[in-house]
């Protein structure tokens, strides 16, 4: 499905990246990743084998991701779960935290498309990534929620911009995977049982349950400007 296909995926050695990964080397894709630290990329592409690379790279910085992209010839899918943000409330009057999501969510992704177009293939496929939390905010994250929705709307305005090339988005619920196993166990389990019991199905997601979703963006030629939600039911509730 993804044979003799190149897909990059920034933000590709953890979570729902890393899976994507995992997945899209299964498939038959060579993968490129790129993170911020340069021993978790090593590691990361060992464990994935000979058809993975690596390249360190902050997408919060213009000329890093130039310089990540000007190695490349030609990229078919690209993928941007990238991201390192805090959430802030309405009130909170330290900016730079209220404006920590589209610094380091929104803007990021704008540019590394951006960045992406002088090797993207006529008939790539884009994935970007949003939260559920864009249809169905919680409280105390205002910014955060707004994001998630701007997230959808870029998508929408590169998908015209950008036609033939196709771009969607995944906009997930909570899933148990690195980000949250890496969060206070007490927060976490609260976060978990609040969110299983907030969904039509019951649990939290799994990586691989937003994974996959990218996957099927990534591959289908007739989807764009779409958002898919694996999110268990969370915003119909
Ligand atoms: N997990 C959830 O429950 C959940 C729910 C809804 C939405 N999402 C969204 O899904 C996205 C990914 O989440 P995840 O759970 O996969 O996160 P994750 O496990 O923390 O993975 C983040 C990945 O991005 C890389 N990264 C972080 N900051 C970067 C930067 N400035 N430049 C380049 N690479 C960077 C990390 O590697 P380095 O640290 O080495 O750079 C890592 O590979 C986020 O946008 C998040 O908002 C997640």
């Amino acid at each position: 499905m993804f044979e003799g296909k190149t897909l990059v995926i920034i933000g590709g050695t953890s979570g729902i990246g890393l899976r994507a990964a995992r997945l899209a080397v299964q498939r038959g894709a060579r993968v490129i990743l790129g993170g911020r630290d340069k021993a978790r990329l090593a590691s990361v592409v060992e464990s994935l084998g000979d058809s993975a690379e690596g390249y360190t790279v902050d997408n919060t910085d213009r000329t890093s991701l130039r310089d990540f992209f000007a190695r490349l010839d030609r990229v078919d899918g690209l993928f941007t779960p990238a991201a390192s943000y805090q959430v802030a409330g309405f009130t909170e009057q330290d900016e730079e935290k209220v404006r920590s999501a589209f610094e380091r969510k929104f803007w990021p992704q704008y540019w590394t498309v951006q960045a992406a177009l002088p090797v993207l293939a006529p008939e790539a496929g884009i994935v970007l990534v949003g939260g559920a939390a864009g249809a169905r905010p919680v409280p105390g994250a205002a910014s955060y929620a707004a994001c998630n929705s701007a997230i959808e709307g870029l998508a929408r305005a590169l998908a015209v911009d950008l036609a033939p090339r196709r771009v969607n988005v995944i906009a997930p619920g909570t899933l148990d995977g690195e980000l949250w196993q890496s969060r206070d166990p007490q927060l976490r389990d609260n976060a978990f049982s609040h969110y299983a019991q907030s969904t039509l199905l019951k649990r939290v997601g799994t990586v691989e349950d937003a994974a996959d979703a990218a996957l099927f963006l990534l591959n289908n030629p007739y989807m764009t400007g779409a958002t898919l939600s694996p999110d268990g039911g969370y915003t119909l509730r």
